[in-house]
């Protein structure tokens, strides 16, 4: 069942969790995240980075894809675009039917973030789907050492959400995307603040890294959204290799694909069953 990005915030507000917000790059990512949700019976995200991974496969090719499989799910699935930096991109995912859009306008001056949000919000709601939006700088991944952005501002932060009409906010507090290089300190006081005084969920970007203690705060303090994906495929990327060398014989491309998704299947169930916070369904 397809269904839009504040709905199924609205089942995480509900439980007290954070749903799993994976990105895809391929069939193989999009069937394990769908059986991973459907083997733990819970609404998922299934995200794609088109500024990212648009090289690896075209948005029209994997959109079509995604938006079948969640139509087809037994359990709620949100489609939706992650980091859009422009509008051409975000209409497509849209006339796609992407039930959601992230607009990215973290690295423009606070105005320019904010009217450009603002286009996107009223964008969205022309088809019924929700946005989220990022204000103050995500964390990169460095070559010794984690590079921190400028953490959000809370107060700037209710300010951007009241011009702006988005369903959630993407926070900066600590995470970074990709490997961490040194263990993360996240400002858990900082979350808290943010959920208080924009009254909207949280997003976490960088997922892939925090402990389990970790994400249990998080949550407690008002996330309601975690994107991963980094780890998925760097296990994936394991286990392929260990297969490889047990292997005498020939190698098909069919059994590496296996691999690949029993692998992930693996990753993203166990990260669903974190963020559930010790809900069922
Ligand atoms: P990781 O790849 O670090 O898990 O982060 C994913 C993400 O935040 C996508 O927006």
């Amino acid at each position: 069942m397809l269904i839009t990005l504040k709905n199924i915030l609205d089942i995480a507000e509900s439980k007290n969790m954070a749903v799993a917000a994976f990105n895809v790059t391929s069939l193989e990512g999009i069937l394990a995240v769908i059986e991973a949700a459907q083997e733990e019976d819970t609404p998922v995200i299934l995200q794609f980075a088109n500024i990212a991974h648009g090289k690896y496969i075209p948005l029209e090719t994997i959109g079509k894809v995604m938006v079948m499989m969640a139509d087809e799910s037994k359990v709620p699935v949100c489609v939706h675009l992650d980091h859009g930096d422009n509008f051409d991109e975000i209409k497509r995912a849209l006339d796609l039917g992407f039930t959601s859009v992230m607009y990215d306008g973290s690295a423009l001056p606070f105005s320019e973030n904010v009217a450009n949000t603002r286009y996107v919000t009223s964008l969205a709601n022309e088809y019924g789907a929700s946005i989220e939006a990022e204000l103050g700088a995500m964390g990169a991944e460095g070559d010794n050492e984690n590079i921190l952005g400028e953490y959000t501002d809370p107060e700037a932060a209710k300010l951007f959400v009241g011009e702006t009409g988005i369903d959630a906010l993407a926070a900066s507090f600590g995470t970074v995307h990709g490997i961490y290089k040194s263990e993360p300190k996240l400002d858990f006081e900082r979350i808290e603040k943010i959920r208080e005084s924009t009254g909207i969920p949280v997003v976490m970007h960088g997922g892939s890294g925090i402990s389990d203690a970790d994400f249990r705060k998080c949550i407690d303090c008002g996330v309601r959204k975690i994107n991963f994906y980094t780890y998925a495929a760097k296990y994936a990327g394991d286990a392929v290799r260990q297969m490889v060398e047990s292997t005498s014989g020939n190698i098909y491309s069919h059994d590496i694909l296996v691999s690949l998704r029993q692998s992930m299947i693996k990753t993203y169930k166990d990260a669903i069953r974190i963020f559930k916070n010790r809900q069922s369904f």
